[in-house]
């Protein structure tokens, strides 16, 4: 399939109430970003668009909670989000929020919209209501005894302790949780999304659509073969966007009836703001959905469902690359249980690319879990990224530095060896790029990887420092440099940036152009420095032992 000039990418959005952890870079934000500045590189137009996911009951739970507004509350989460994907590298063209002015008039447009066209109905049900406070109270407002396990203290819609999942009005002596008196049971309206309806359209557009992963697209379908529900898309709580309908006063929409339509509204703001016409180009684009496997259904279902239900108004996307999750040292990711590591302290004490690397190293393109070992990522930093990425790199400049002057020497006559080793260089950015094409970032590396030790090989070989014709070795060797730091740039852009310094190359080359041979002999470069440092023993150690003990 020829790839369209314009690429939307967009990331699963992160709830706006807590911080960005290595769980949600490994599926979500390192893949999408790494593609992203892939095809920047290729020279494609590339939306990489996310935001802070706003609404919903445990948000507006912990904000009452803290004692602050909801709104300020979420405006702290997406500056904080921001900062910290930007210091990790993942580089957004526009990171937005769903409570944006934007992506409410979009939602509530979507709203009736569906209801226009009889894909949204009304219906009665009983809830919980607190005569106190005055209002209904969904799961998470109610708490009471486990009907199974006795356990107090527990939300109204499962069991903490034994894991149950209870029915409405199962839990026992329910109190409202923020006054403590015993709730009414109440009737109020609500509006449903006719899910059941578009069954038969959501079935051929995953049988049709030949991008989306087999295993998900096989469970996706079993789920409609055993029938779909129709979708409660209400919630009587203040904080959320407002059923665009006078009888509905007071009731706001569910979360996930919003959340994904910020992929719309913010990546059209984005065009906008770069003067293109916004919902034409979301049209003529090739569009991406990055997710975590928990959220497939959402993604799956609810997302296409509702464009569909719209006449596909806005294009449905063609990819919706899903990953696993992570697992730390064999152990299931928990905060609670200090089996968790935060991005942000992760990048304060490690170098980001160092994260990212070894990160996109070990996630496959599928829904496997992905297993973080403190161990192996100190054997894959110091055996590749150090000794056979960074070492060639090193040796590559210093000899040039200390041998030549600083300048990339005129090769003489090439032997079979060099030409060989050329032919390698010249294919080197077509073998990643395949593999990025099709999101292997992980074979992509392994591909790098081989070829830096083929760079080593021929370095060793030659030995420069024995022979005549070191001018010829390192001519070549320098340009191997150069194709090597734009090949690594999706997965290690600060150190390819440094790179570029070295080589006093201060126009972008793409990576079309990667293996060009560049380095013009006469080229002057600039100091040599280690891109990568090599990871002490006793920092794993630390970070082994501070495993499993924080709170
Ligand atoms: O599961 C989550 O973390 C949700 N906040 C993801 C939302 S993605 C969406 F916007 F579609
Ligand atoms: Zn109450």
């Amino acid at each position: 399939m020829e790839k369209k000039n314009s690429i939307i990418i967009t990331s699963a959005l992160p709830y706006a109430n807590g911080e960005i952890h290595l769980g949600h870079i490994v599926s979500t934000y390192l893949p999408a970003d790494i593609f992203a500045r892939f095809w920047r590189a290729k020279g494609k137009k590339v939306a990489f668009i996310c935001a802070t996911d706003d609404y919903g009951t445990p948000i507006l739970l912990r904000s009452e909670k803290e004692g602050i507004k909801p709104s300020d509350y979420v405006e702290y989460w997406n500056k904080r989000d921001h900062k910290d994907f930007e210091d990790a590298d993942i580089k957004f063209d526009y990171f937005d929020k769903t409570s944006s002015k934007e992506n409410t008039e979009l939602t509530q447009y979507f709203f009736k919209k569906l209801l226009e066209n009889g894909l949204i109905y009304k219906n009665d049900i009983t809830q919980f209501y607190c005569e106190t406070d005055k209002k209904f109270l969904p799961d998470r407002y109610v708490i009471g005894e486990c009907p199974y396990c006795k356990e107090d203290e527990q939300y109204s819609d499962g069991c903490e302790k034994c894991g149950r999942v209870f029915t409405h009005f199962e839990v026992l002596r329910p109190r409202c949780i923020t006054c403590k008196t015993k709730p009414v049971v109440k009737t109020s309206i609500h509006y449903f999304f006719r899910l059941s309806e578009l069954s038969d359209n959501l079935k051929k557009w995953l049988l049709d659509n030949k991008n989306l992963q087999t295993n998900v697209k096989n469970y996706v379908m079993n789920w409609i073969d055993d029938g779909l529900k129709d979708w409660d898309i209400t919630r009587d709580i203040t904080w959320g966007v407002p059923i665009p309908l006078e009888e509905a006063k007071g009731q706001v929409l569910y979360g996930w009836f919003d959340n994904h339509l910020c992929y719309i509204s913010s990546t059209l703001k984005y065009f906008e703001k770069n003067g293109l016409q916004s919902k034409k180009t979301w049209n003529e684009s090739e569009i991406y959905h990055y997710i975590g496997k928990d959220i497939v259904y959402h993604h799956f279902l609810f997302l296409p469902a509702m464009r569909m239900g719209l006449n596909n108004e806005y294009k449905l996307p063609e990819f919706i690359p899903t990953r696993g999750h992570l697992i730390l040292q064999g152990q299931k990711f928990s905060k609670s249980r200090g089996i968790y590591i935060g991005l942000r302290e992760f990048i304060d004490e490690f170098p980001s690319d160092c994260l990212r690397y070894y990160l996109a190293r070990i996630t496959p393109y599928d829904q496997s879990d992905v297993n973080f070992d403190w161990d192996d990522f100190q054997v894959k930093i110091n055996n590749e990224l150090v000794a056979s990425i960074g070492n060639f790199i090193h040796r590559t400049l210093t000899f040039i530095n200390s041998k030549f002057e600083k300048k990339i020497p005129s090769p003489d006559e090439m032997s079979n060896i060099d030409r060989k080793f050329i032919e390698e260089i010249k294919k080197i950015p077509i073998v990643t790029g395949k593999f990025l094409e099709n999101n292997q970032t992980d074979r992509a590396i392994r591909e790098i990887l081989s070829f830096s030790d083929k760079c080593n090989k021929y370095f060793q070989e030659k030995s420069p420092w024995s022979s005549d014709n070191g001018n010829t070795t390192l001519y070549i060797c320098a340009n191997a440099v150069l194709t090597l730091g734009i090949i690594i740039s999706p997965f290690t852009p600060k150190a390819s940036n440094h790179l570029f310094e070295q080589l006093n190359v201060k126009k972008k080359i793409k990576w079309n152009g990667a293996a060009d041979m560049k380095l013009e002999s006469g080229h002057e470069i600039n100091q040599a420095k280690i891109l990568f440092e090599k990871i002490e023993n006793e920092k794993i150690e630390t970070k082994k032992s501070e495993l499993g003990k924080k709170t």
